[in-house]
């Protein structure tokens, strides 16, 4: 895959394509297309836990799960938020939440059981762990981040692709996706009193799922 100058791929008006950067045609979609596959590699070991869970335990702890690719303008807007080039070896090398995927689970005990037994599996290499559950965002913001590695078998090669996993509660889910929708509106510039109060609704979800988790152990104990 070839990569062109930065100047190229910019037409007079100052609009920047990243798939001319890439190598023209359709390069960004040839670039993504590994880690497709990455993505799809993972939804299907989640999709066996879900039912063999299901199945065997009568019990399912995965709530529902989202996978997506880094849109061409969130990736050059990474680019130039870290400040890295354009090519195709400069995106592979820093920026690794190219494919993600959200898994959203009933309880706290879950999100790091299903982690667990994600990257347990052999082909899955954990590369790196955030914890923003046992230590949250300052905003409040908590969930955990787990940068995973998986083979794709292609046709001429075997492509390691990284994968970035988010794991996290409904209720982080609910506050994450409130936050987020405020970060948007504000365009970054949330007031100190919506800020203020997302803390404290953060505050709330962390005292909830706590307790949910205490009464699901009470729950289990009495069965
Ligand atoms: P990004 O460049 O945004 O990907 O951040 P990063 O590379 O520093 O990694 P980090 O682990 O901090 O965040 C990765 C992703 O987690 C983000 O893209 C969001 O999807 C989610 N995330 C992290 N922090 C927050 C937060 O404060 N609020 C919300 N709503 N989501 C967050
Ligand atoms: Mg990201």
């Amino acid at each position: 895959m070839c990569a062109v100058d930065a100047e190229a791929a910019t037409d007079a008006d100052g609009t920047y394509h990243l798939d001319r950067s890439l190598g023209g045609g359709s390069g960004l979609a040839r670039f993504l297309m590994p880690y497709k596959f990455g993505l799809d590699e993972i939804m299907t070991k989640v999709n066996i836990l879900s039912q063999e869970l299901t199945l065997t335990h009568d019990y399912n702890p995965i709530e529902h799960v989202k996978s997506r690719l880094k849109s061409a303008d969130s990736i050059l807007e990474k680019t130039q938020r870290i400040g890295c080039g354009t090519t195709a070896a400069d995106i592979r090398a820093n920026i690794t939440d190219l494919a993600g995927i959200r898994i959203v689970c009933s309880f706290t005990t879950d999100v790091y059981e299903v982690g667990e037994m994600l990257t347990s599996q052999a082909d899955v290499e954990l590369l790196r762990t955030r914890d923003y559950i046992a230590a949250p965002k300052s905003n409040g913001y908590r969930s955990l981040h787990l940068l995973v590695e998986v083979p794709v078998f292609l046709s001429d090669r075997v492509e390691a692709v990284c994968v970035e996993l988010q794991l996290r509660t409904v209720a982080m889910d609910f506050w994450a996706s409130l936050e987020h929708k405020a970060v948007y509106k504000y365009r970054g510039q949330v007031p100190a009193s919506v800020s203020d109060e997302l803390q404290q609704a953060a505050e709330i979800t962390r005292s909830l799922d706590s307790r949910i988790e205490s009464l699901r152990s009470d729950i289990l104990r009495r069965h």
